[in-house]
């Protein structure tokens, strides 16, 4: 059978294969599963510089301590002939560390699944180029990898969910089998049918053996949601890269699966990548925060810095959309305007049709990254006169 869209394209399924015994999975929960590792992001204690990045690259996104798990520099991915580029990506610099949670948040088209998708080259090409840049993984430099170490990559190492479930899940192959078949893929030692249903039992599944005999179909959207997080843990990747995984659930099951990836991200030791139009939702979730508007990084630091203290103009704005319970139920103030199409990225700073403190320099230069401090920047030449 066909894949049925591309990112399913991660999990290819044989559905053959013997079970063998469990030798490597470590627990969680009373259950085997995962890698178990410490809950705050673990610094380079391995005392080099593995993914091969000068120990002083652009220190604005490099956590401060050790060396990252991933590191991308000036990172530009286009569509649309090179005469007349889409920059979807234009120029994009950020670093996640072992077990950190890294958020990039910004609205609807200003290029996150783009770079997101780039990190494990699963965007096809053609259309998209990779025109310049360097996504290190680890030692390996993933713009420069062959089809089986991307296949190793994509399977092990770093694991996506995204919206809709149906872009992971395939509907004609039962829950288990798709779970089991990762693991018989990317662990050879251990038992799938036994790992399947602990990885079912890890995501919330109330009846793990009987959501291992279920379609797709079967199981409600929050079930599903959960199904495909079980799929992505699977390979115990060290990087989980979550595109906006809430975003089509109600509030109650948005929070739960919140909770969820909040505690596996903890208990499992996992890096994640978070990614999200509603900077409220990363508080709880991320320990560094990269805010984009059209193809580039604007803001970048500490969670509770940048929700406190943003140095950006469109942080601010986006801090004033989020929406608030408030005792008279107003609507609260975004952001006047829209984000650029690529084909049509303004002059100066990219933001400055929107920006309430534009001025004519705004109009004509567009800002460098400015050193905020050693752990913080941003795209703006104002920084210092933004209030929240
Ligand atoms: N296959 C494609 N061909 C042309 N343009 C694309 C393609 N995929 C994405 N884009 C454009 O790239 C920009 C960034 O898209 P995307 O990364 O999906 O935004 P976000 O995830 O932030 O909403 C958008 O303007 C979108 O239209
Ligand atoms: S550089 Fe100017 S237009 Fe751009 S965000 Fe700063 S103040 Fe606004
Ligand atoms: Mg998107």
């Amino acid at each position: 059978m066909t894949a049925p869209s591309q990112p399913f394209s991660l999990w290819p399924l044989r559905l053959t294969g013997t079970v063998r015994s469990t030798t490597r999975a470590l627990f969680f929960n009373g259950e085997k599963v995962g890698r178990g590792v410490p809950a705050e992001p673990r610094s380079g204690t391995r005392g080099r510089n593995e993914n091969g990045c000068a120990p002083d690259a652009p220190t604005l996104h490099r956590p401060s301590g050790g060396y990252p798990l991933l590191a991308v520099r000036d990172l530009q991915v286009h569509f649309g002939s090179p005469a007349n580029p889409i920059r979807a990506v234009d120029g994009v610099d950020f670093d996640i560390r072992e077990s950190e949670t890294v958020a990039l948040v910004g609205e609807s088209g200003c290029g996150k699944s783009v770079t997101a998708m780039a990190l494990a080259r699963l965007l096809p090409a053609p259309p998209a180029r990779y025109v310049a840049g360097r996504i290190r993984y680890r030692s390996m430099d993933v713009l420069a990898m062959g089809d089986k170490q991307l296949r190793t990559l994509r399977g092990s190492e770093i694991a996506y969910i995204f919206q809709d479930p149906a872009n992971a899940l395939n509907p004609v192959f039962r829950i288990g089998d798709q779970i089991g078949e990762v693991i018989r893929l990317h662990r050879r030692r251990t038992d799938p049918r036994v790992e399947t249903v602990a990885l079912l039992r890890m995501v919330g599944m109330a009846d793990p053996e009987r959501t291992a005999r279920a379609y797709p179909h079967q199981l409600s959207g929050g079930m599903q949601q959960r199904a495909m997080i079980a799929l992505a843990l699977a390979g115990q990747p060290r990087l989980l890269v979550a595109d906006e995984p809430t975003t089509a659930l109600d509030v109650t099951i948005q929070a739960q699966i919140l909770e969820l990836l909040q505690k596996l991200q903890r208990d499992l030791g996992m890096a994640m990548l978070w990614i999200t139009h509603n900077l409220g939702l990363v508080a709880g979730m991320a320990h560094r925060v990269n805010v984009m508007y059209a193809g580039r990084l604007v803001e970048s630091g500490p969670t509770r810095e940048v929700l406190t203290h943003p140095r950006h103009p469109y942080t601010c704005g986006l801090l004033h959309a989020v929406p608030q319970l408030s005792g008279h139920g107003e609507r609260l103030s975004g952001i006047d305007g829209v984000v650029p199409p690529p084909t049509r990225i303004p002059a100066g700073c990219r933001f400055h049709p929107r920006c309430p403190l534009a001025r004519a320099l705004c109009r004509t230069e567009e800002p460098e990254l400015q050193t905020v401090s050693t752990t913080r920047g941003s795209r703006c030449h104002f920084w210092q006169e933004v209030d929240k």
